[in-house]
């Protein structure tokens, strides 16, 4: 059901769930002082419980008793890419935050997101905690369509129409000194390394992020942004076989039956803002297999849509 601001503010006040609007994805958002309706975000998304939130915020006010300390550079990322799609992980205010929300962890997920509405609406509230507004393991929502697809017509989305990014954001946290990427996303690691000056992301070695026992990111190590269907991923050009294709523009996949189209490959923001539309609308239209062309260079941007397609492919 679509709400405006203000029902959706009186909404979370008042102990709701509210699915809202940010550049990246939809979250279903609840109050950081309402603990009952944290607990209902995580039954409703089938979330295990040991997957932290995001604690969104609109100020850089709110953020100060949420957090113990400041780690080196913390202000630099902040300044270059808030409000925007960068989530940083900081030593946790224990007391603030419910262990619920950290899933237990001493430490919490922070970002400002930027969408003008979501900004006023977290004015107008406390804090709040959200994470993507899909079911767990599904691909996420990026428009009030997607969130009625997986959680039904009665849940209040407040209406931000689609979300201009379309992929979630990027997730950073401190190792030895350095801000490393534990999730990739929105921003991409040139664009963090310029500002730190150092290297974020090990291309060649990520096992860290993806630690079965000790995860930097407990998210990462359950099935992700997956439709139903089986996704076969092909770094080859296409050789004319498989039947159903997921594809860019401008290239040409003959004798496929039907090609869902990402977008231009040279456009990777389009492609970006395409994905989850598309690999929602292969369950739509009861596909049970397709081929996906990932012939393409794995950098900025691309290297997400890369990190995003294997994962719904696994
Ligand atoms: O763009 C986004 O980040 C969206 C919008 C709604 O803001 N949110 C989002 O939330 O993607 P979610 O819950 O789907 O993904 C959050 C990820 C999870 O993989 C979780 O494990 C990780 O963030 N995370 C949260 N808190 C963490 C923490 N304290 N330490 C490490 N990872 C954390
Ligand atoms: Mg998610």
């Amino acid at each position: 059901m679509l709400i405006n601001l203000d029902e959706s503010i009186e909404l979370l006040k008042s102990g709701h769930v509210v699915a809202i609007p940010t550049e990246t994805v939809y979250g279903l958002a609840a109050s950081i002082t309402s603990p009952k309706a944290i607990e209902q975000v995580f039954q409703l998304k089938k979330r295990p419980a040991d997957n932290p939130l995001i604690v969104h915020i609109a100020t850089n006010e709110q953020l100060r008793d949420l957090i113990t300390e400041m780690p080196e550079g913390s202000e630099e990322l902040m300044r270059a890419f808030w409000p925007g799609a960068l989530t940083l992980i900081f030593p946790a205010n224990m007391t603030r935050i419910p262990a619920i929300v950290r899933a237990g962890l001493p430490t919490i997920g922070i970002r400002m997101p930027r969408h003008s509405l979501t900004l006023e609406l977290i004015k107008a509230t406390d804090p709040l905690v959200a994470p993507s507004a899909n079911l767990s393991g599904r691909p996420s929502s990026t428009c009030p369509e997607h969130v009625i697809e997986d959680f039904g017509e009665n849940l209040p989305i407040l209406a931000g129409g689609v979300c201009s990014q379309g992929v979630e954001s990027t997730i950073v946290t401190v190792k030895e000194g350095r801000w490393k990427i534990v999730r990739l996303g929105a921003v991409s690691a040139e664009a963090l390394q310029r500002v730190l000056g150092y290297e974020v992301w090990n291309f060649q070695d990520d096992t860290a992020v993806f630690d079965k026992d000790k995860p930097l990111c407990p998210g990462q190590k359950y099935r992700h942004y997956a439709p139903s269907a089986r996704l076969i991923l092909d770094s080859m050009p296409y050789a004319g076989s498989p039947k159903i294709v997921v594809g860019f523009d401008g290239r040409d996949y003959p004798g496929a039956e039907k090609i869902f189209r990402l977008g231009n490959v040279n456009s990777p923001n389009s492609v970006e803002s395409n994905l989850y539309a598309v690999l929602r609308s292969l369950d739509t239209e009861g596909i049970k297999e397709a081929w996906v062309d990932i012939n393409f260079d794995h950098h900025g941007p691309l290297r997400t849509i890369y990190e995003r397609l294997k994962k719904a492919a696994s």
